[in-house]
C-alpha cells in the first residue's frame, strides 16, 4: 500500500457535471465554467489542497434519451452546454507547478494520429503532467454529431479503441528514439532521421504509416486513466490503464472490482500492484456535525430528480420518464454505461431500488458514496477506504462549486496532512524530487534544462503516481513490451 493517497479533483467544463440542479444554489459558481479564471483558481484551489490531478470528464452530445427530448438536458443544463476541456489545460498548467490533468478523450470520435499528437503537445506544455482518460462514449447524439447515423455497439467500440491505442502507443514510444533530436547548430541538423521511425501500422479500422509528429515528450505516453465496468471494459483497463477509476458504490463491488482487474492485468502480464485504483466520493463537511448534516440538507433540497433522471437515461441508454417511479429496478446488460446499472443491482444484491431511489440518491454525485461529517470523520472514512478496502486514491465530485472544493481543501486536507495521507504540493513524488536527471525521458529535454523552456523543475504525473524516476510507462505495459507489429 503507498504511504499517501491521492486526489483527483473530478469535474467537467460544464455549468452541471453529476450533481443535477446544484448549479442554481444561492452561491454557486458553476454558470463561471466558461471563463479562464474560474479554471485557473480551480487549478491554484486544487494544487494547494496537494491534489495530483484534475480529472476531465467529457461527452459530445447531448442528454436527449429522457422523454425522447432534449428538452430536460438545456433547460436544466444536464452537462449541456459542456466546452472543451483540453483547451483548458495549458491556461491551468500555467498557474501551477505540481498539478497534473487528466483529460477524457473517446476513442470513438476521433483519430489516433490526431489525438497522439494532441497529447504529445499537452505533454510538453505541462512538462509531463498529462493524462488521458480513455473513453468509448456513450450517447448516441455524440455518435450523431461526429458523422455516424447509430451508435456502434460496444464491442466494436473497443475493438476500436483497442486498435487505436496500439497505434498511439507505437507513435508515443517506438517512433522517436530518445537521442534522435541532436539540434546541432553547426551542422544544421536538428534531429537524426536514421532515429526517426515509421510506425507502419494498417489495421481494421486505421491505416498509420508514421513517423509521429512530434519529438518525445516528458512522459512519452500520458498516463493513462479508464473507468471500463462492463466485461470487455475491465478487459481494456486492465491491459491499459495504469489509473482505474472503480465506480461501484458499496465496499463490496469495490473490492471484487479491484479483485477482477487485477486478476485480468496479470493475466496480461503486468504487475497488478502497479495499477492506481480510485473511487469516486462526495464529501459534505462542517466544522461539526450538525453542521455538515445541515448542509447535506440543504444540498439535497437542491437536488432536480427531473435533470437526474434525463443524465442517468444517458448513462445507461434507457428512458426513465417512461418508467414507474416506485418500480424496482431490473438488472439489463446496457450498450451505454455498465457500471451504473450495476450500481444499483449486482452491486447491491441485498437491496431493491426503486427508480425514485436511485434519481435521489444519483442526485448528488450520482454513483459514488457521499461522506457527511466533521474534518475528522470525513478523514477517517478516506482513511478506512485507502487502508482497509486498498483503493490508493479518491476523484472528488463537487456538488456545490467552489465550495465542495475549498472546503474539502481548507477542512479536509489538513486533516489528511496531519496524518501524513497528504504531502505538502512542494514534496509531490514523495521524495521532494525534482525530475532529476538519470530519469529517461529523453536527452532532447535535458539539452533544454537552464534555459527558460521546458525548466519547471516538478515531478510529472507518472511520477506523482508510481514514484520518482518513473515518468516512463513500465516495461511490463504493452505499450513497451511488444514492438508495435506484434501488437
Ligand atoms: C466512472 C465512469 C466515468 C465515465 N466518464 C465518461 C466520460 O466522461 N465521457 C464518456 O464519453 N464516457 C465516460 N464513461 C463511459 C465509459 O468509458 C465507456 O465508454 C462506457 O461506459 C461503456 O463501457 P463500460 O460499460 O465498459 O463502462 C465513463 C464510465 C464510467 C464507469
Amino acid at each position: 500500500m503507498p504511504d499517501r493517497l491521492h486526489l483527483n479533483l473530478f469535474t467537467m467544463a460544464s455549468v452541471e457535471h453529476v450533481s443535477p440542479g446544484s448549479w442554481a444554489y444561492p452561491g454557486d459558481r458553476s454558470p463561471g465554467y466558461a471563463d479562464r479564471e474560474y479554471w485557473t483558481e480551480v487549478a491554484r484551489t486544487a494544487e494547494r489542497g496537494g491534489f495530483d490531478a484534475v480529472f476531465f470528464a467529457d461527452v459530445r452530445g447531448v442528454y436527449d434519451v429522457y422523454g425522447d427530448d432534449r428538452e430536460v438536458a438545456v433547460e436544466k443544463a444536464v452537462q449541456t452546454p459542456a466546452n472543451d476541456p483540453q483547451l483548458l489545460v495549458p491556461a491551468m498548467a500555467e498557474v501551477t507547478e505540481d498539478l497534473g490533468f487528466a483529460v477524457t478523450r473517446s476513442t470513438t470520435y476521433t483519430h489516433p494520429y490526431q489525438l497522439a499528437r494532441e497529447f504529445s503537445t499537452l505533454d510538453h506544455l505541462t512538462d509531463g503532467r498529462i493524462a488521458i482518460n480513455v473513453v468509448t462514449s456513450y450517447l448516441q447524439s455524440a455518435a450523431e454529431n461526429l458523422g455516424l447515423d447509430e451508435r456502434m455497439d460496444k464491442e466494436t467500440r473497443y475493438d476500436r479503441a483497442d486498435e487505436f491505442l496500439d497505434v498511439c502507443y507505437a507513435l508515443w514510444e517506438d517512433s522517436w528514439e530518445d537521442d534522435a533530436v541532436e539540434i546541432d547548430r553547426e551542422s544544421g541538423r536538428y534531429a537524426n532521421p536514421a532515429k526517426v521511425h515509421a510506425i507502419d501500422h494498417v489495421g481494421d479500422h486505421f491505416s498509420v504509416p508514421g513517423p509521429h509528429g512530434c519529438e518525445p515528450s516528458p512522459q512519452r505516453t500520458p498516463v493513462i486513466y479508464q473507468a471500463g465496468s462492463s466485461d470487455r471494459g475491465r478487459e481494456f483497463a486492465a491491459a491499459n490503464a495504469e489509473a482505474v477509476f472503480a465506480s461501484q458504490p458499496t465496499e463490496a463491488g469495490v473490492r471484487e472490482y479491484m479483485r477482477d482487474v487485477k486478476s485480468r492485468a496479470a493475466d496480461h502480464g503486468r504487475d497488478p500492484e502497479r495499477l492506481r485504483f480510485f473511487i469516486g466520493v462526495v464529501p459534505i463537511v462542517g466544522e461539526t456535525e450538525a453542521a455538515a448534516e445541515a448542509k447535506h440538507d440543504a444540498y439535497a433540497a437542491h437536488v432536480d430528480v427531473e435533470a437526474t433522471l434525463a443524465l442517468l437515461s444517458g448513462f445507461l441508454d434507457m428512458d426513465l420518464s417512461e418508467i414507474d417511479p416506485d418500480r424496482k429496478v431490473e438488472h439489463i446488460e446496457t450498450d451505454a454505461i455498465q457500471g451504473t446499472m450495476n450500481a444499483f443491482t449486482r452491486s447491491q444484491p441485498d437491496r431493491d431500488w426503486t427508480v425514485r431511489e436511485v434519481a435521489e440518491f444519483c442526485g448528488l454525485g450520482t454513483t459514488s458514496p457521499t461522506i457527511v461529517g466533521t474534518p475528522e470523520q470525513v478523514a477517517d472514512e478516506l482513511a478506512y477506504w485507502h487502508e482497509e478496502v486498498g483503493v490508493h486514491g479518491f476523484n472528488v465530485k463537487e456538488i456545490v462549486r467552489p465550495d465542495s472544493l475549498t472546503d474539502f481543501v481548507d477542512l479536509v486536507v489538513p486533516e489528511l496532512r496531519e496524518r501524513g495521507l497528504v504531502s505538502d504540493p512542494k514534496s509531490a513524488g514523495g521524495s521532494g524530487g525534482r525530475r532529476a536527471s538519470g530519469t529517461n525521458w529523453g536527452s532532447g529535454r535535458s539539452r533544454r534544462s537552464g534555459t527558460s523552456c521546458g525548466n519547471r523543475g516538478g515531478s510529472t504525473l507518472r511520477e506523482r503516481l508510481l514514484g520518482t524516476g518513473r515518468a516512463r510507462l513500465h516495461d511490463d505495459h504493452p505499450a513497451r513490451r511488444e514492438p508495435a507489429s506484434e501488437r
